[in-house]
C-alpha cells in the first residue's frame, strides 16, 4: 500500500478546505487502483471537512493535538475532540510546530504516547537541518528524535505507526532530498523500529518521506518499496499538483499488480 498525507497547514480558511477536500476525492474517481489518502486540514475546518470525506475512502487526519484529554489548556485541541470529528491519523513533532512553537522531543513524546492510548494513528515527523546534513548529521539526528518521540511507547498489536523522514531543508524549498538519500534513511528508520519494537508486526509501521513533494518527482519515491508515502504540503493544496501526485501513486500500485 502507499499513502499519501494532504498537509495543508494553515493555508485555506473553511470554505476552501470544503472545496478542496472535494477536489481532492476528484482525484481519485475511476481510478482501478488508489493509494490510501489522508486529509489533514487546519483543525477548525476539520469538522466540515469530515462530512465531505464521509462514504469515501479516504481518511481524517489532524495537523497536531494536545496530549491530555481535557484541562485548562487555552487554545489546544484534545484527542477526546479529534475522536468525536472522526480523526483517525494525526500529524505531530512536525518540523514547523518544533522550529516556531518550541515544540521539544519531550512534548512529541507525551502526543505519541496519548495518541496511542486514543487510538489515534501518530504521523510523527522527523529530519535533519540543513546544516546538519551538510555535516552528515542525519541518522544521529534522526535516531535522536525517533527514541525521544518514542520513548516508554509499547505497541499493541492493533497499533500503527507512521514515521515521516522529512528533512527540514526541504520542506517548502523546492528542493527534495534524492532517493538514495532516502532510502538510506529509511533503512535506517525502519531498522531502528524492528529493533525497538521487536515483537511487532513489520506491517504496522509506514515509512513516509515529505518535503517538495510534486508530481514531477513523485514516482521516483513512490516506485521503491522502502518509501511506503508521502506527506505532501504545497502541492496538496494545488489540485493538479496533487492529481499528479495521486497519478503516480496509482501508476506504481498498478505496475505492482502486474507483476
Ligand atoms: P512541502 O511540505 O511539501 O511543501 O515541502 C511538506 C511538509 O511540510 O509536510
Amino acid at each position: 500500500m502507499k499513502t499519501i498525507i494532504a498537509n495543508w497547514k494553515m493555508n485555506v480558511g473553511v470554505r476552501e478546505a470544503v472545496a478542496l477536500a472535494r477536489g481532492t476525492l476528484l482525484t481519485l474517481r475511476g481510478r482501478k487502483v488508489s493509494p490510501g489518502l489522508v486529509v489533514c486540514p487546519p483543525a477548525v475546518a476539520l469538522s466540515e471537512v469530515r462530512k465531505v470525506l464521509a462514504r469515501s475512502s479516504a481518511n481524517l487526519g489532524a495537523q497536531n493535538m494536545f496530549w491530555e484529554q481535557s484541562g485548562s489548556y487555552t487554545g489546544e485541541t484534545s484527542p477526546r475532540v479529534l475522536n468525536e470529528l472522526g480523526v483517525s491519523h494525526v500529524i505531530l513533532g512536525h518540523s514547523e510546530r518544533r522550529q516556531l512553537l518550541g515544540e521539544t522531543d519531550e512534548m512529541v513524546n507525551k502526543k505519541v504516547l496519548q495518541a496511542l492510548e486514543q487510538k489515534l494513528i501518530p504521523i510523527l515527523c522527523i529530519g535533519e537541518t540543513s546544516v546538519q546534513h551538510k555535516e552528515e548529521m542525519t541518522q544521529g539526528i534522526v535516531r535522536d528524535q525517533l527514541l525521544a518521540a518514542l520513548q516508554g511507547v509499547r505497541l499493541r498489536s492493533s497499533d500503527v505507526l507512521m514515521v515521516a523522514y522529512e528533512p527540514i531543508w526541504a520542506i517548502g524549498s523546492g528542493e527534495a532530498a534524492t532517493v538514495p538519500g532516502v532510502l538510506e534513511t529509511h533503512q535506517f528508520i525502519r531498522s531502528l523500529l524492528y529493533e525497538l519494537f521487536p515483537q511487532a508486526s513489520k506491517t504496522q509501521f509506514s515509512v513516509l518521506y515529505g518535503g517538495s513533494v510534486n508530481p514531477d518527482n513523485a514516482y521516483a519515491f513512490l516506485r521503491e518499496d522502502d518509501v511506503d508515502g508521502v506527506l505532501v504540503g504545497g502541492a496538496s493544496v494545488k489540485i493538479n499538483q496533487f492529481k499528479g501526485i495521486v497519478q503516480a501513486a496509482a501508476e506504481v500500485l498498478e505496475a505492482k499488480l502486474a507483476e
